[in-house]
C-alpha cells in the first residue's frame, strides 16, 4: 500500500476543488491526479459495481457497451467472460482513465475490447445494435444524463440488457417501505458529492423504471471506511421492450 498515492487520492476526491472551464476538462484535472491509483481506493467507496457486471447474462457472442467506464477495472474483475463477448466498447471522456484501461487490454490482450474517448450524452458511433449497456457510477457523473439514456435505449437491440448501478436517492414522497430515505440522508451525501460533480438523485432510476422491462431494481448499503453514516446504492437491471 502506497501511503503517499493514497493520500493524494483521498485529497483530490474529498477536498480539493475540481478545477476547469467545461466538464471534460473538470474530469481530466480530477482523474488525471489519481487514475494510477483508481483501481485501489474505489473498491471501498463504490459498492456493487463487481455483483453488477457478474450477474449480466452472456450467452457468447454480445456486444456490450460500457458508458464511462474508465479504467475497465469493470471488466478486469469478470476477466474470465470478456472473452464470450464479441465487442466490447468502453467509451470515457477522461484520456488518464482510458490510458490505465488501455494498459489492461495490452495486459489481458483484449481484442475484443474497443476504447473510444467521448461523451456517453452524444452520438455513438455506429456499431450496430447492441446486446449490453452499463453504466457504473458513470451515470450520476454524466450531465445530459437523459441523453445518454435515451442514447443507450436507441442503440440496444429489443430484448437487450441495460444495467446501471450507482448512488441512490429516493424519491421525494416514495411509497414503497426499504425504498424510502430520510430527508438529511437524501439531502445531506449528495450536497457532499456535487463537489466531484456527482450528482445523485432519484431521475435515474425513475426513468430507468419507467423505460425498461424491470428484471431487477435493489438498494444496497455500505459504509465508507471511518464513517458512521452508510450510504446507499442501487442496481438496476432492464431489458428493451
Ligand atoms: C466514478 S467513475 C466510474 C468508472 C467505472 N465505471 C467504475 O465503475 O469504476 C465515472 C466515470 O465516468 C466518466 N464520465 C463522466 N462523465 C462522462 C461523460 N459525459 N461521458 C463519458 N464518460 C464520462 C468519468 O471520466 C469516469 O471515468
Amino acid at each position: 500500500m502506497n501511503l503517499a498515492k493514497n493520500l493524494k487520492t483521498f485529497w483530490y476526491i474529498f477536498f480539493a476543488p475540481m478545477l476547469g472551464k467545461n466538464h471534460q476538462e473538470r474530469l481530466e484535472y480530477f482523474y488525471s491526479r489519481q487514475a494510477d491509483n483508481y483501481d485501489a481506493t474505489r473498491p471501498f467507496l463504490l459498492a456493487g459495481r463487481t455483483e453488477l457486471f457478474q450477474s449480466i447474462p452472456l450467452a457468447g457472442g454480445e456486444k456490450w457497451v460500457d458508458c464511462g467506464g474508465g479504467t475497465a477495472g469493470n471488466f478486469e474483475a469478470i476477466k474470465e467472460r470478456v472473452p464470450l463477448c464479441s465487442e466490447i466498447h468502453i467509451i470515457d471522456l477522461s484520456q488518464s482513465m482510458l490510458e490505465q484501461a488501455r494498459i489492461k487490454k495490452e495486459k489481458y490482450g483484449w481484442k475484443n475490447v474497443f476504447l473510444h474517448k467521448g461523451s456517453v450524452d452524444e452520438s455513438w458511433p455506429d456499431w450496430g445494435p447492441v446486446d449490453r449497456v452499463t453504466f457504473s457510477y458513470s451515470l450520476s457523473m454524466t450531465e445530459n444524463w437523459f441523453d445518454a439514456l435515451t442514447e443507450a435505449k436507441r442503440n440496444l437491440k429489443p430484448g437487450g440488457l441495460i444495467g446501471v448501478v450507482d448512488f441512490y436517492a429516493a424519491k421525494l414522497h416514495e411509497d414503497r417501505p426499504g425504498f424510502r430515505q430520510a430527508w438529511w440522508r437524501r439531502t445531506l451525501f449528495p450536497l457532499c458529492t456535487e463537489k466531484d460533480s456527482v450528482s445523485i438523485k432519484p431521475d435515474y432510476h425513475v426513468f430507468l423504471n419507467k423505460h425498461f422491462e424491470v428484471e431487477k431494481f435493489e438498494i444496497g448499503r455500505f459504509r465508507y471506511p471511518l464513517s458512521p453514516m452508510y450510504i446507499e446504492y442501487f442496481t438496476f437491471l432492464g431489458r428493451k421492450r
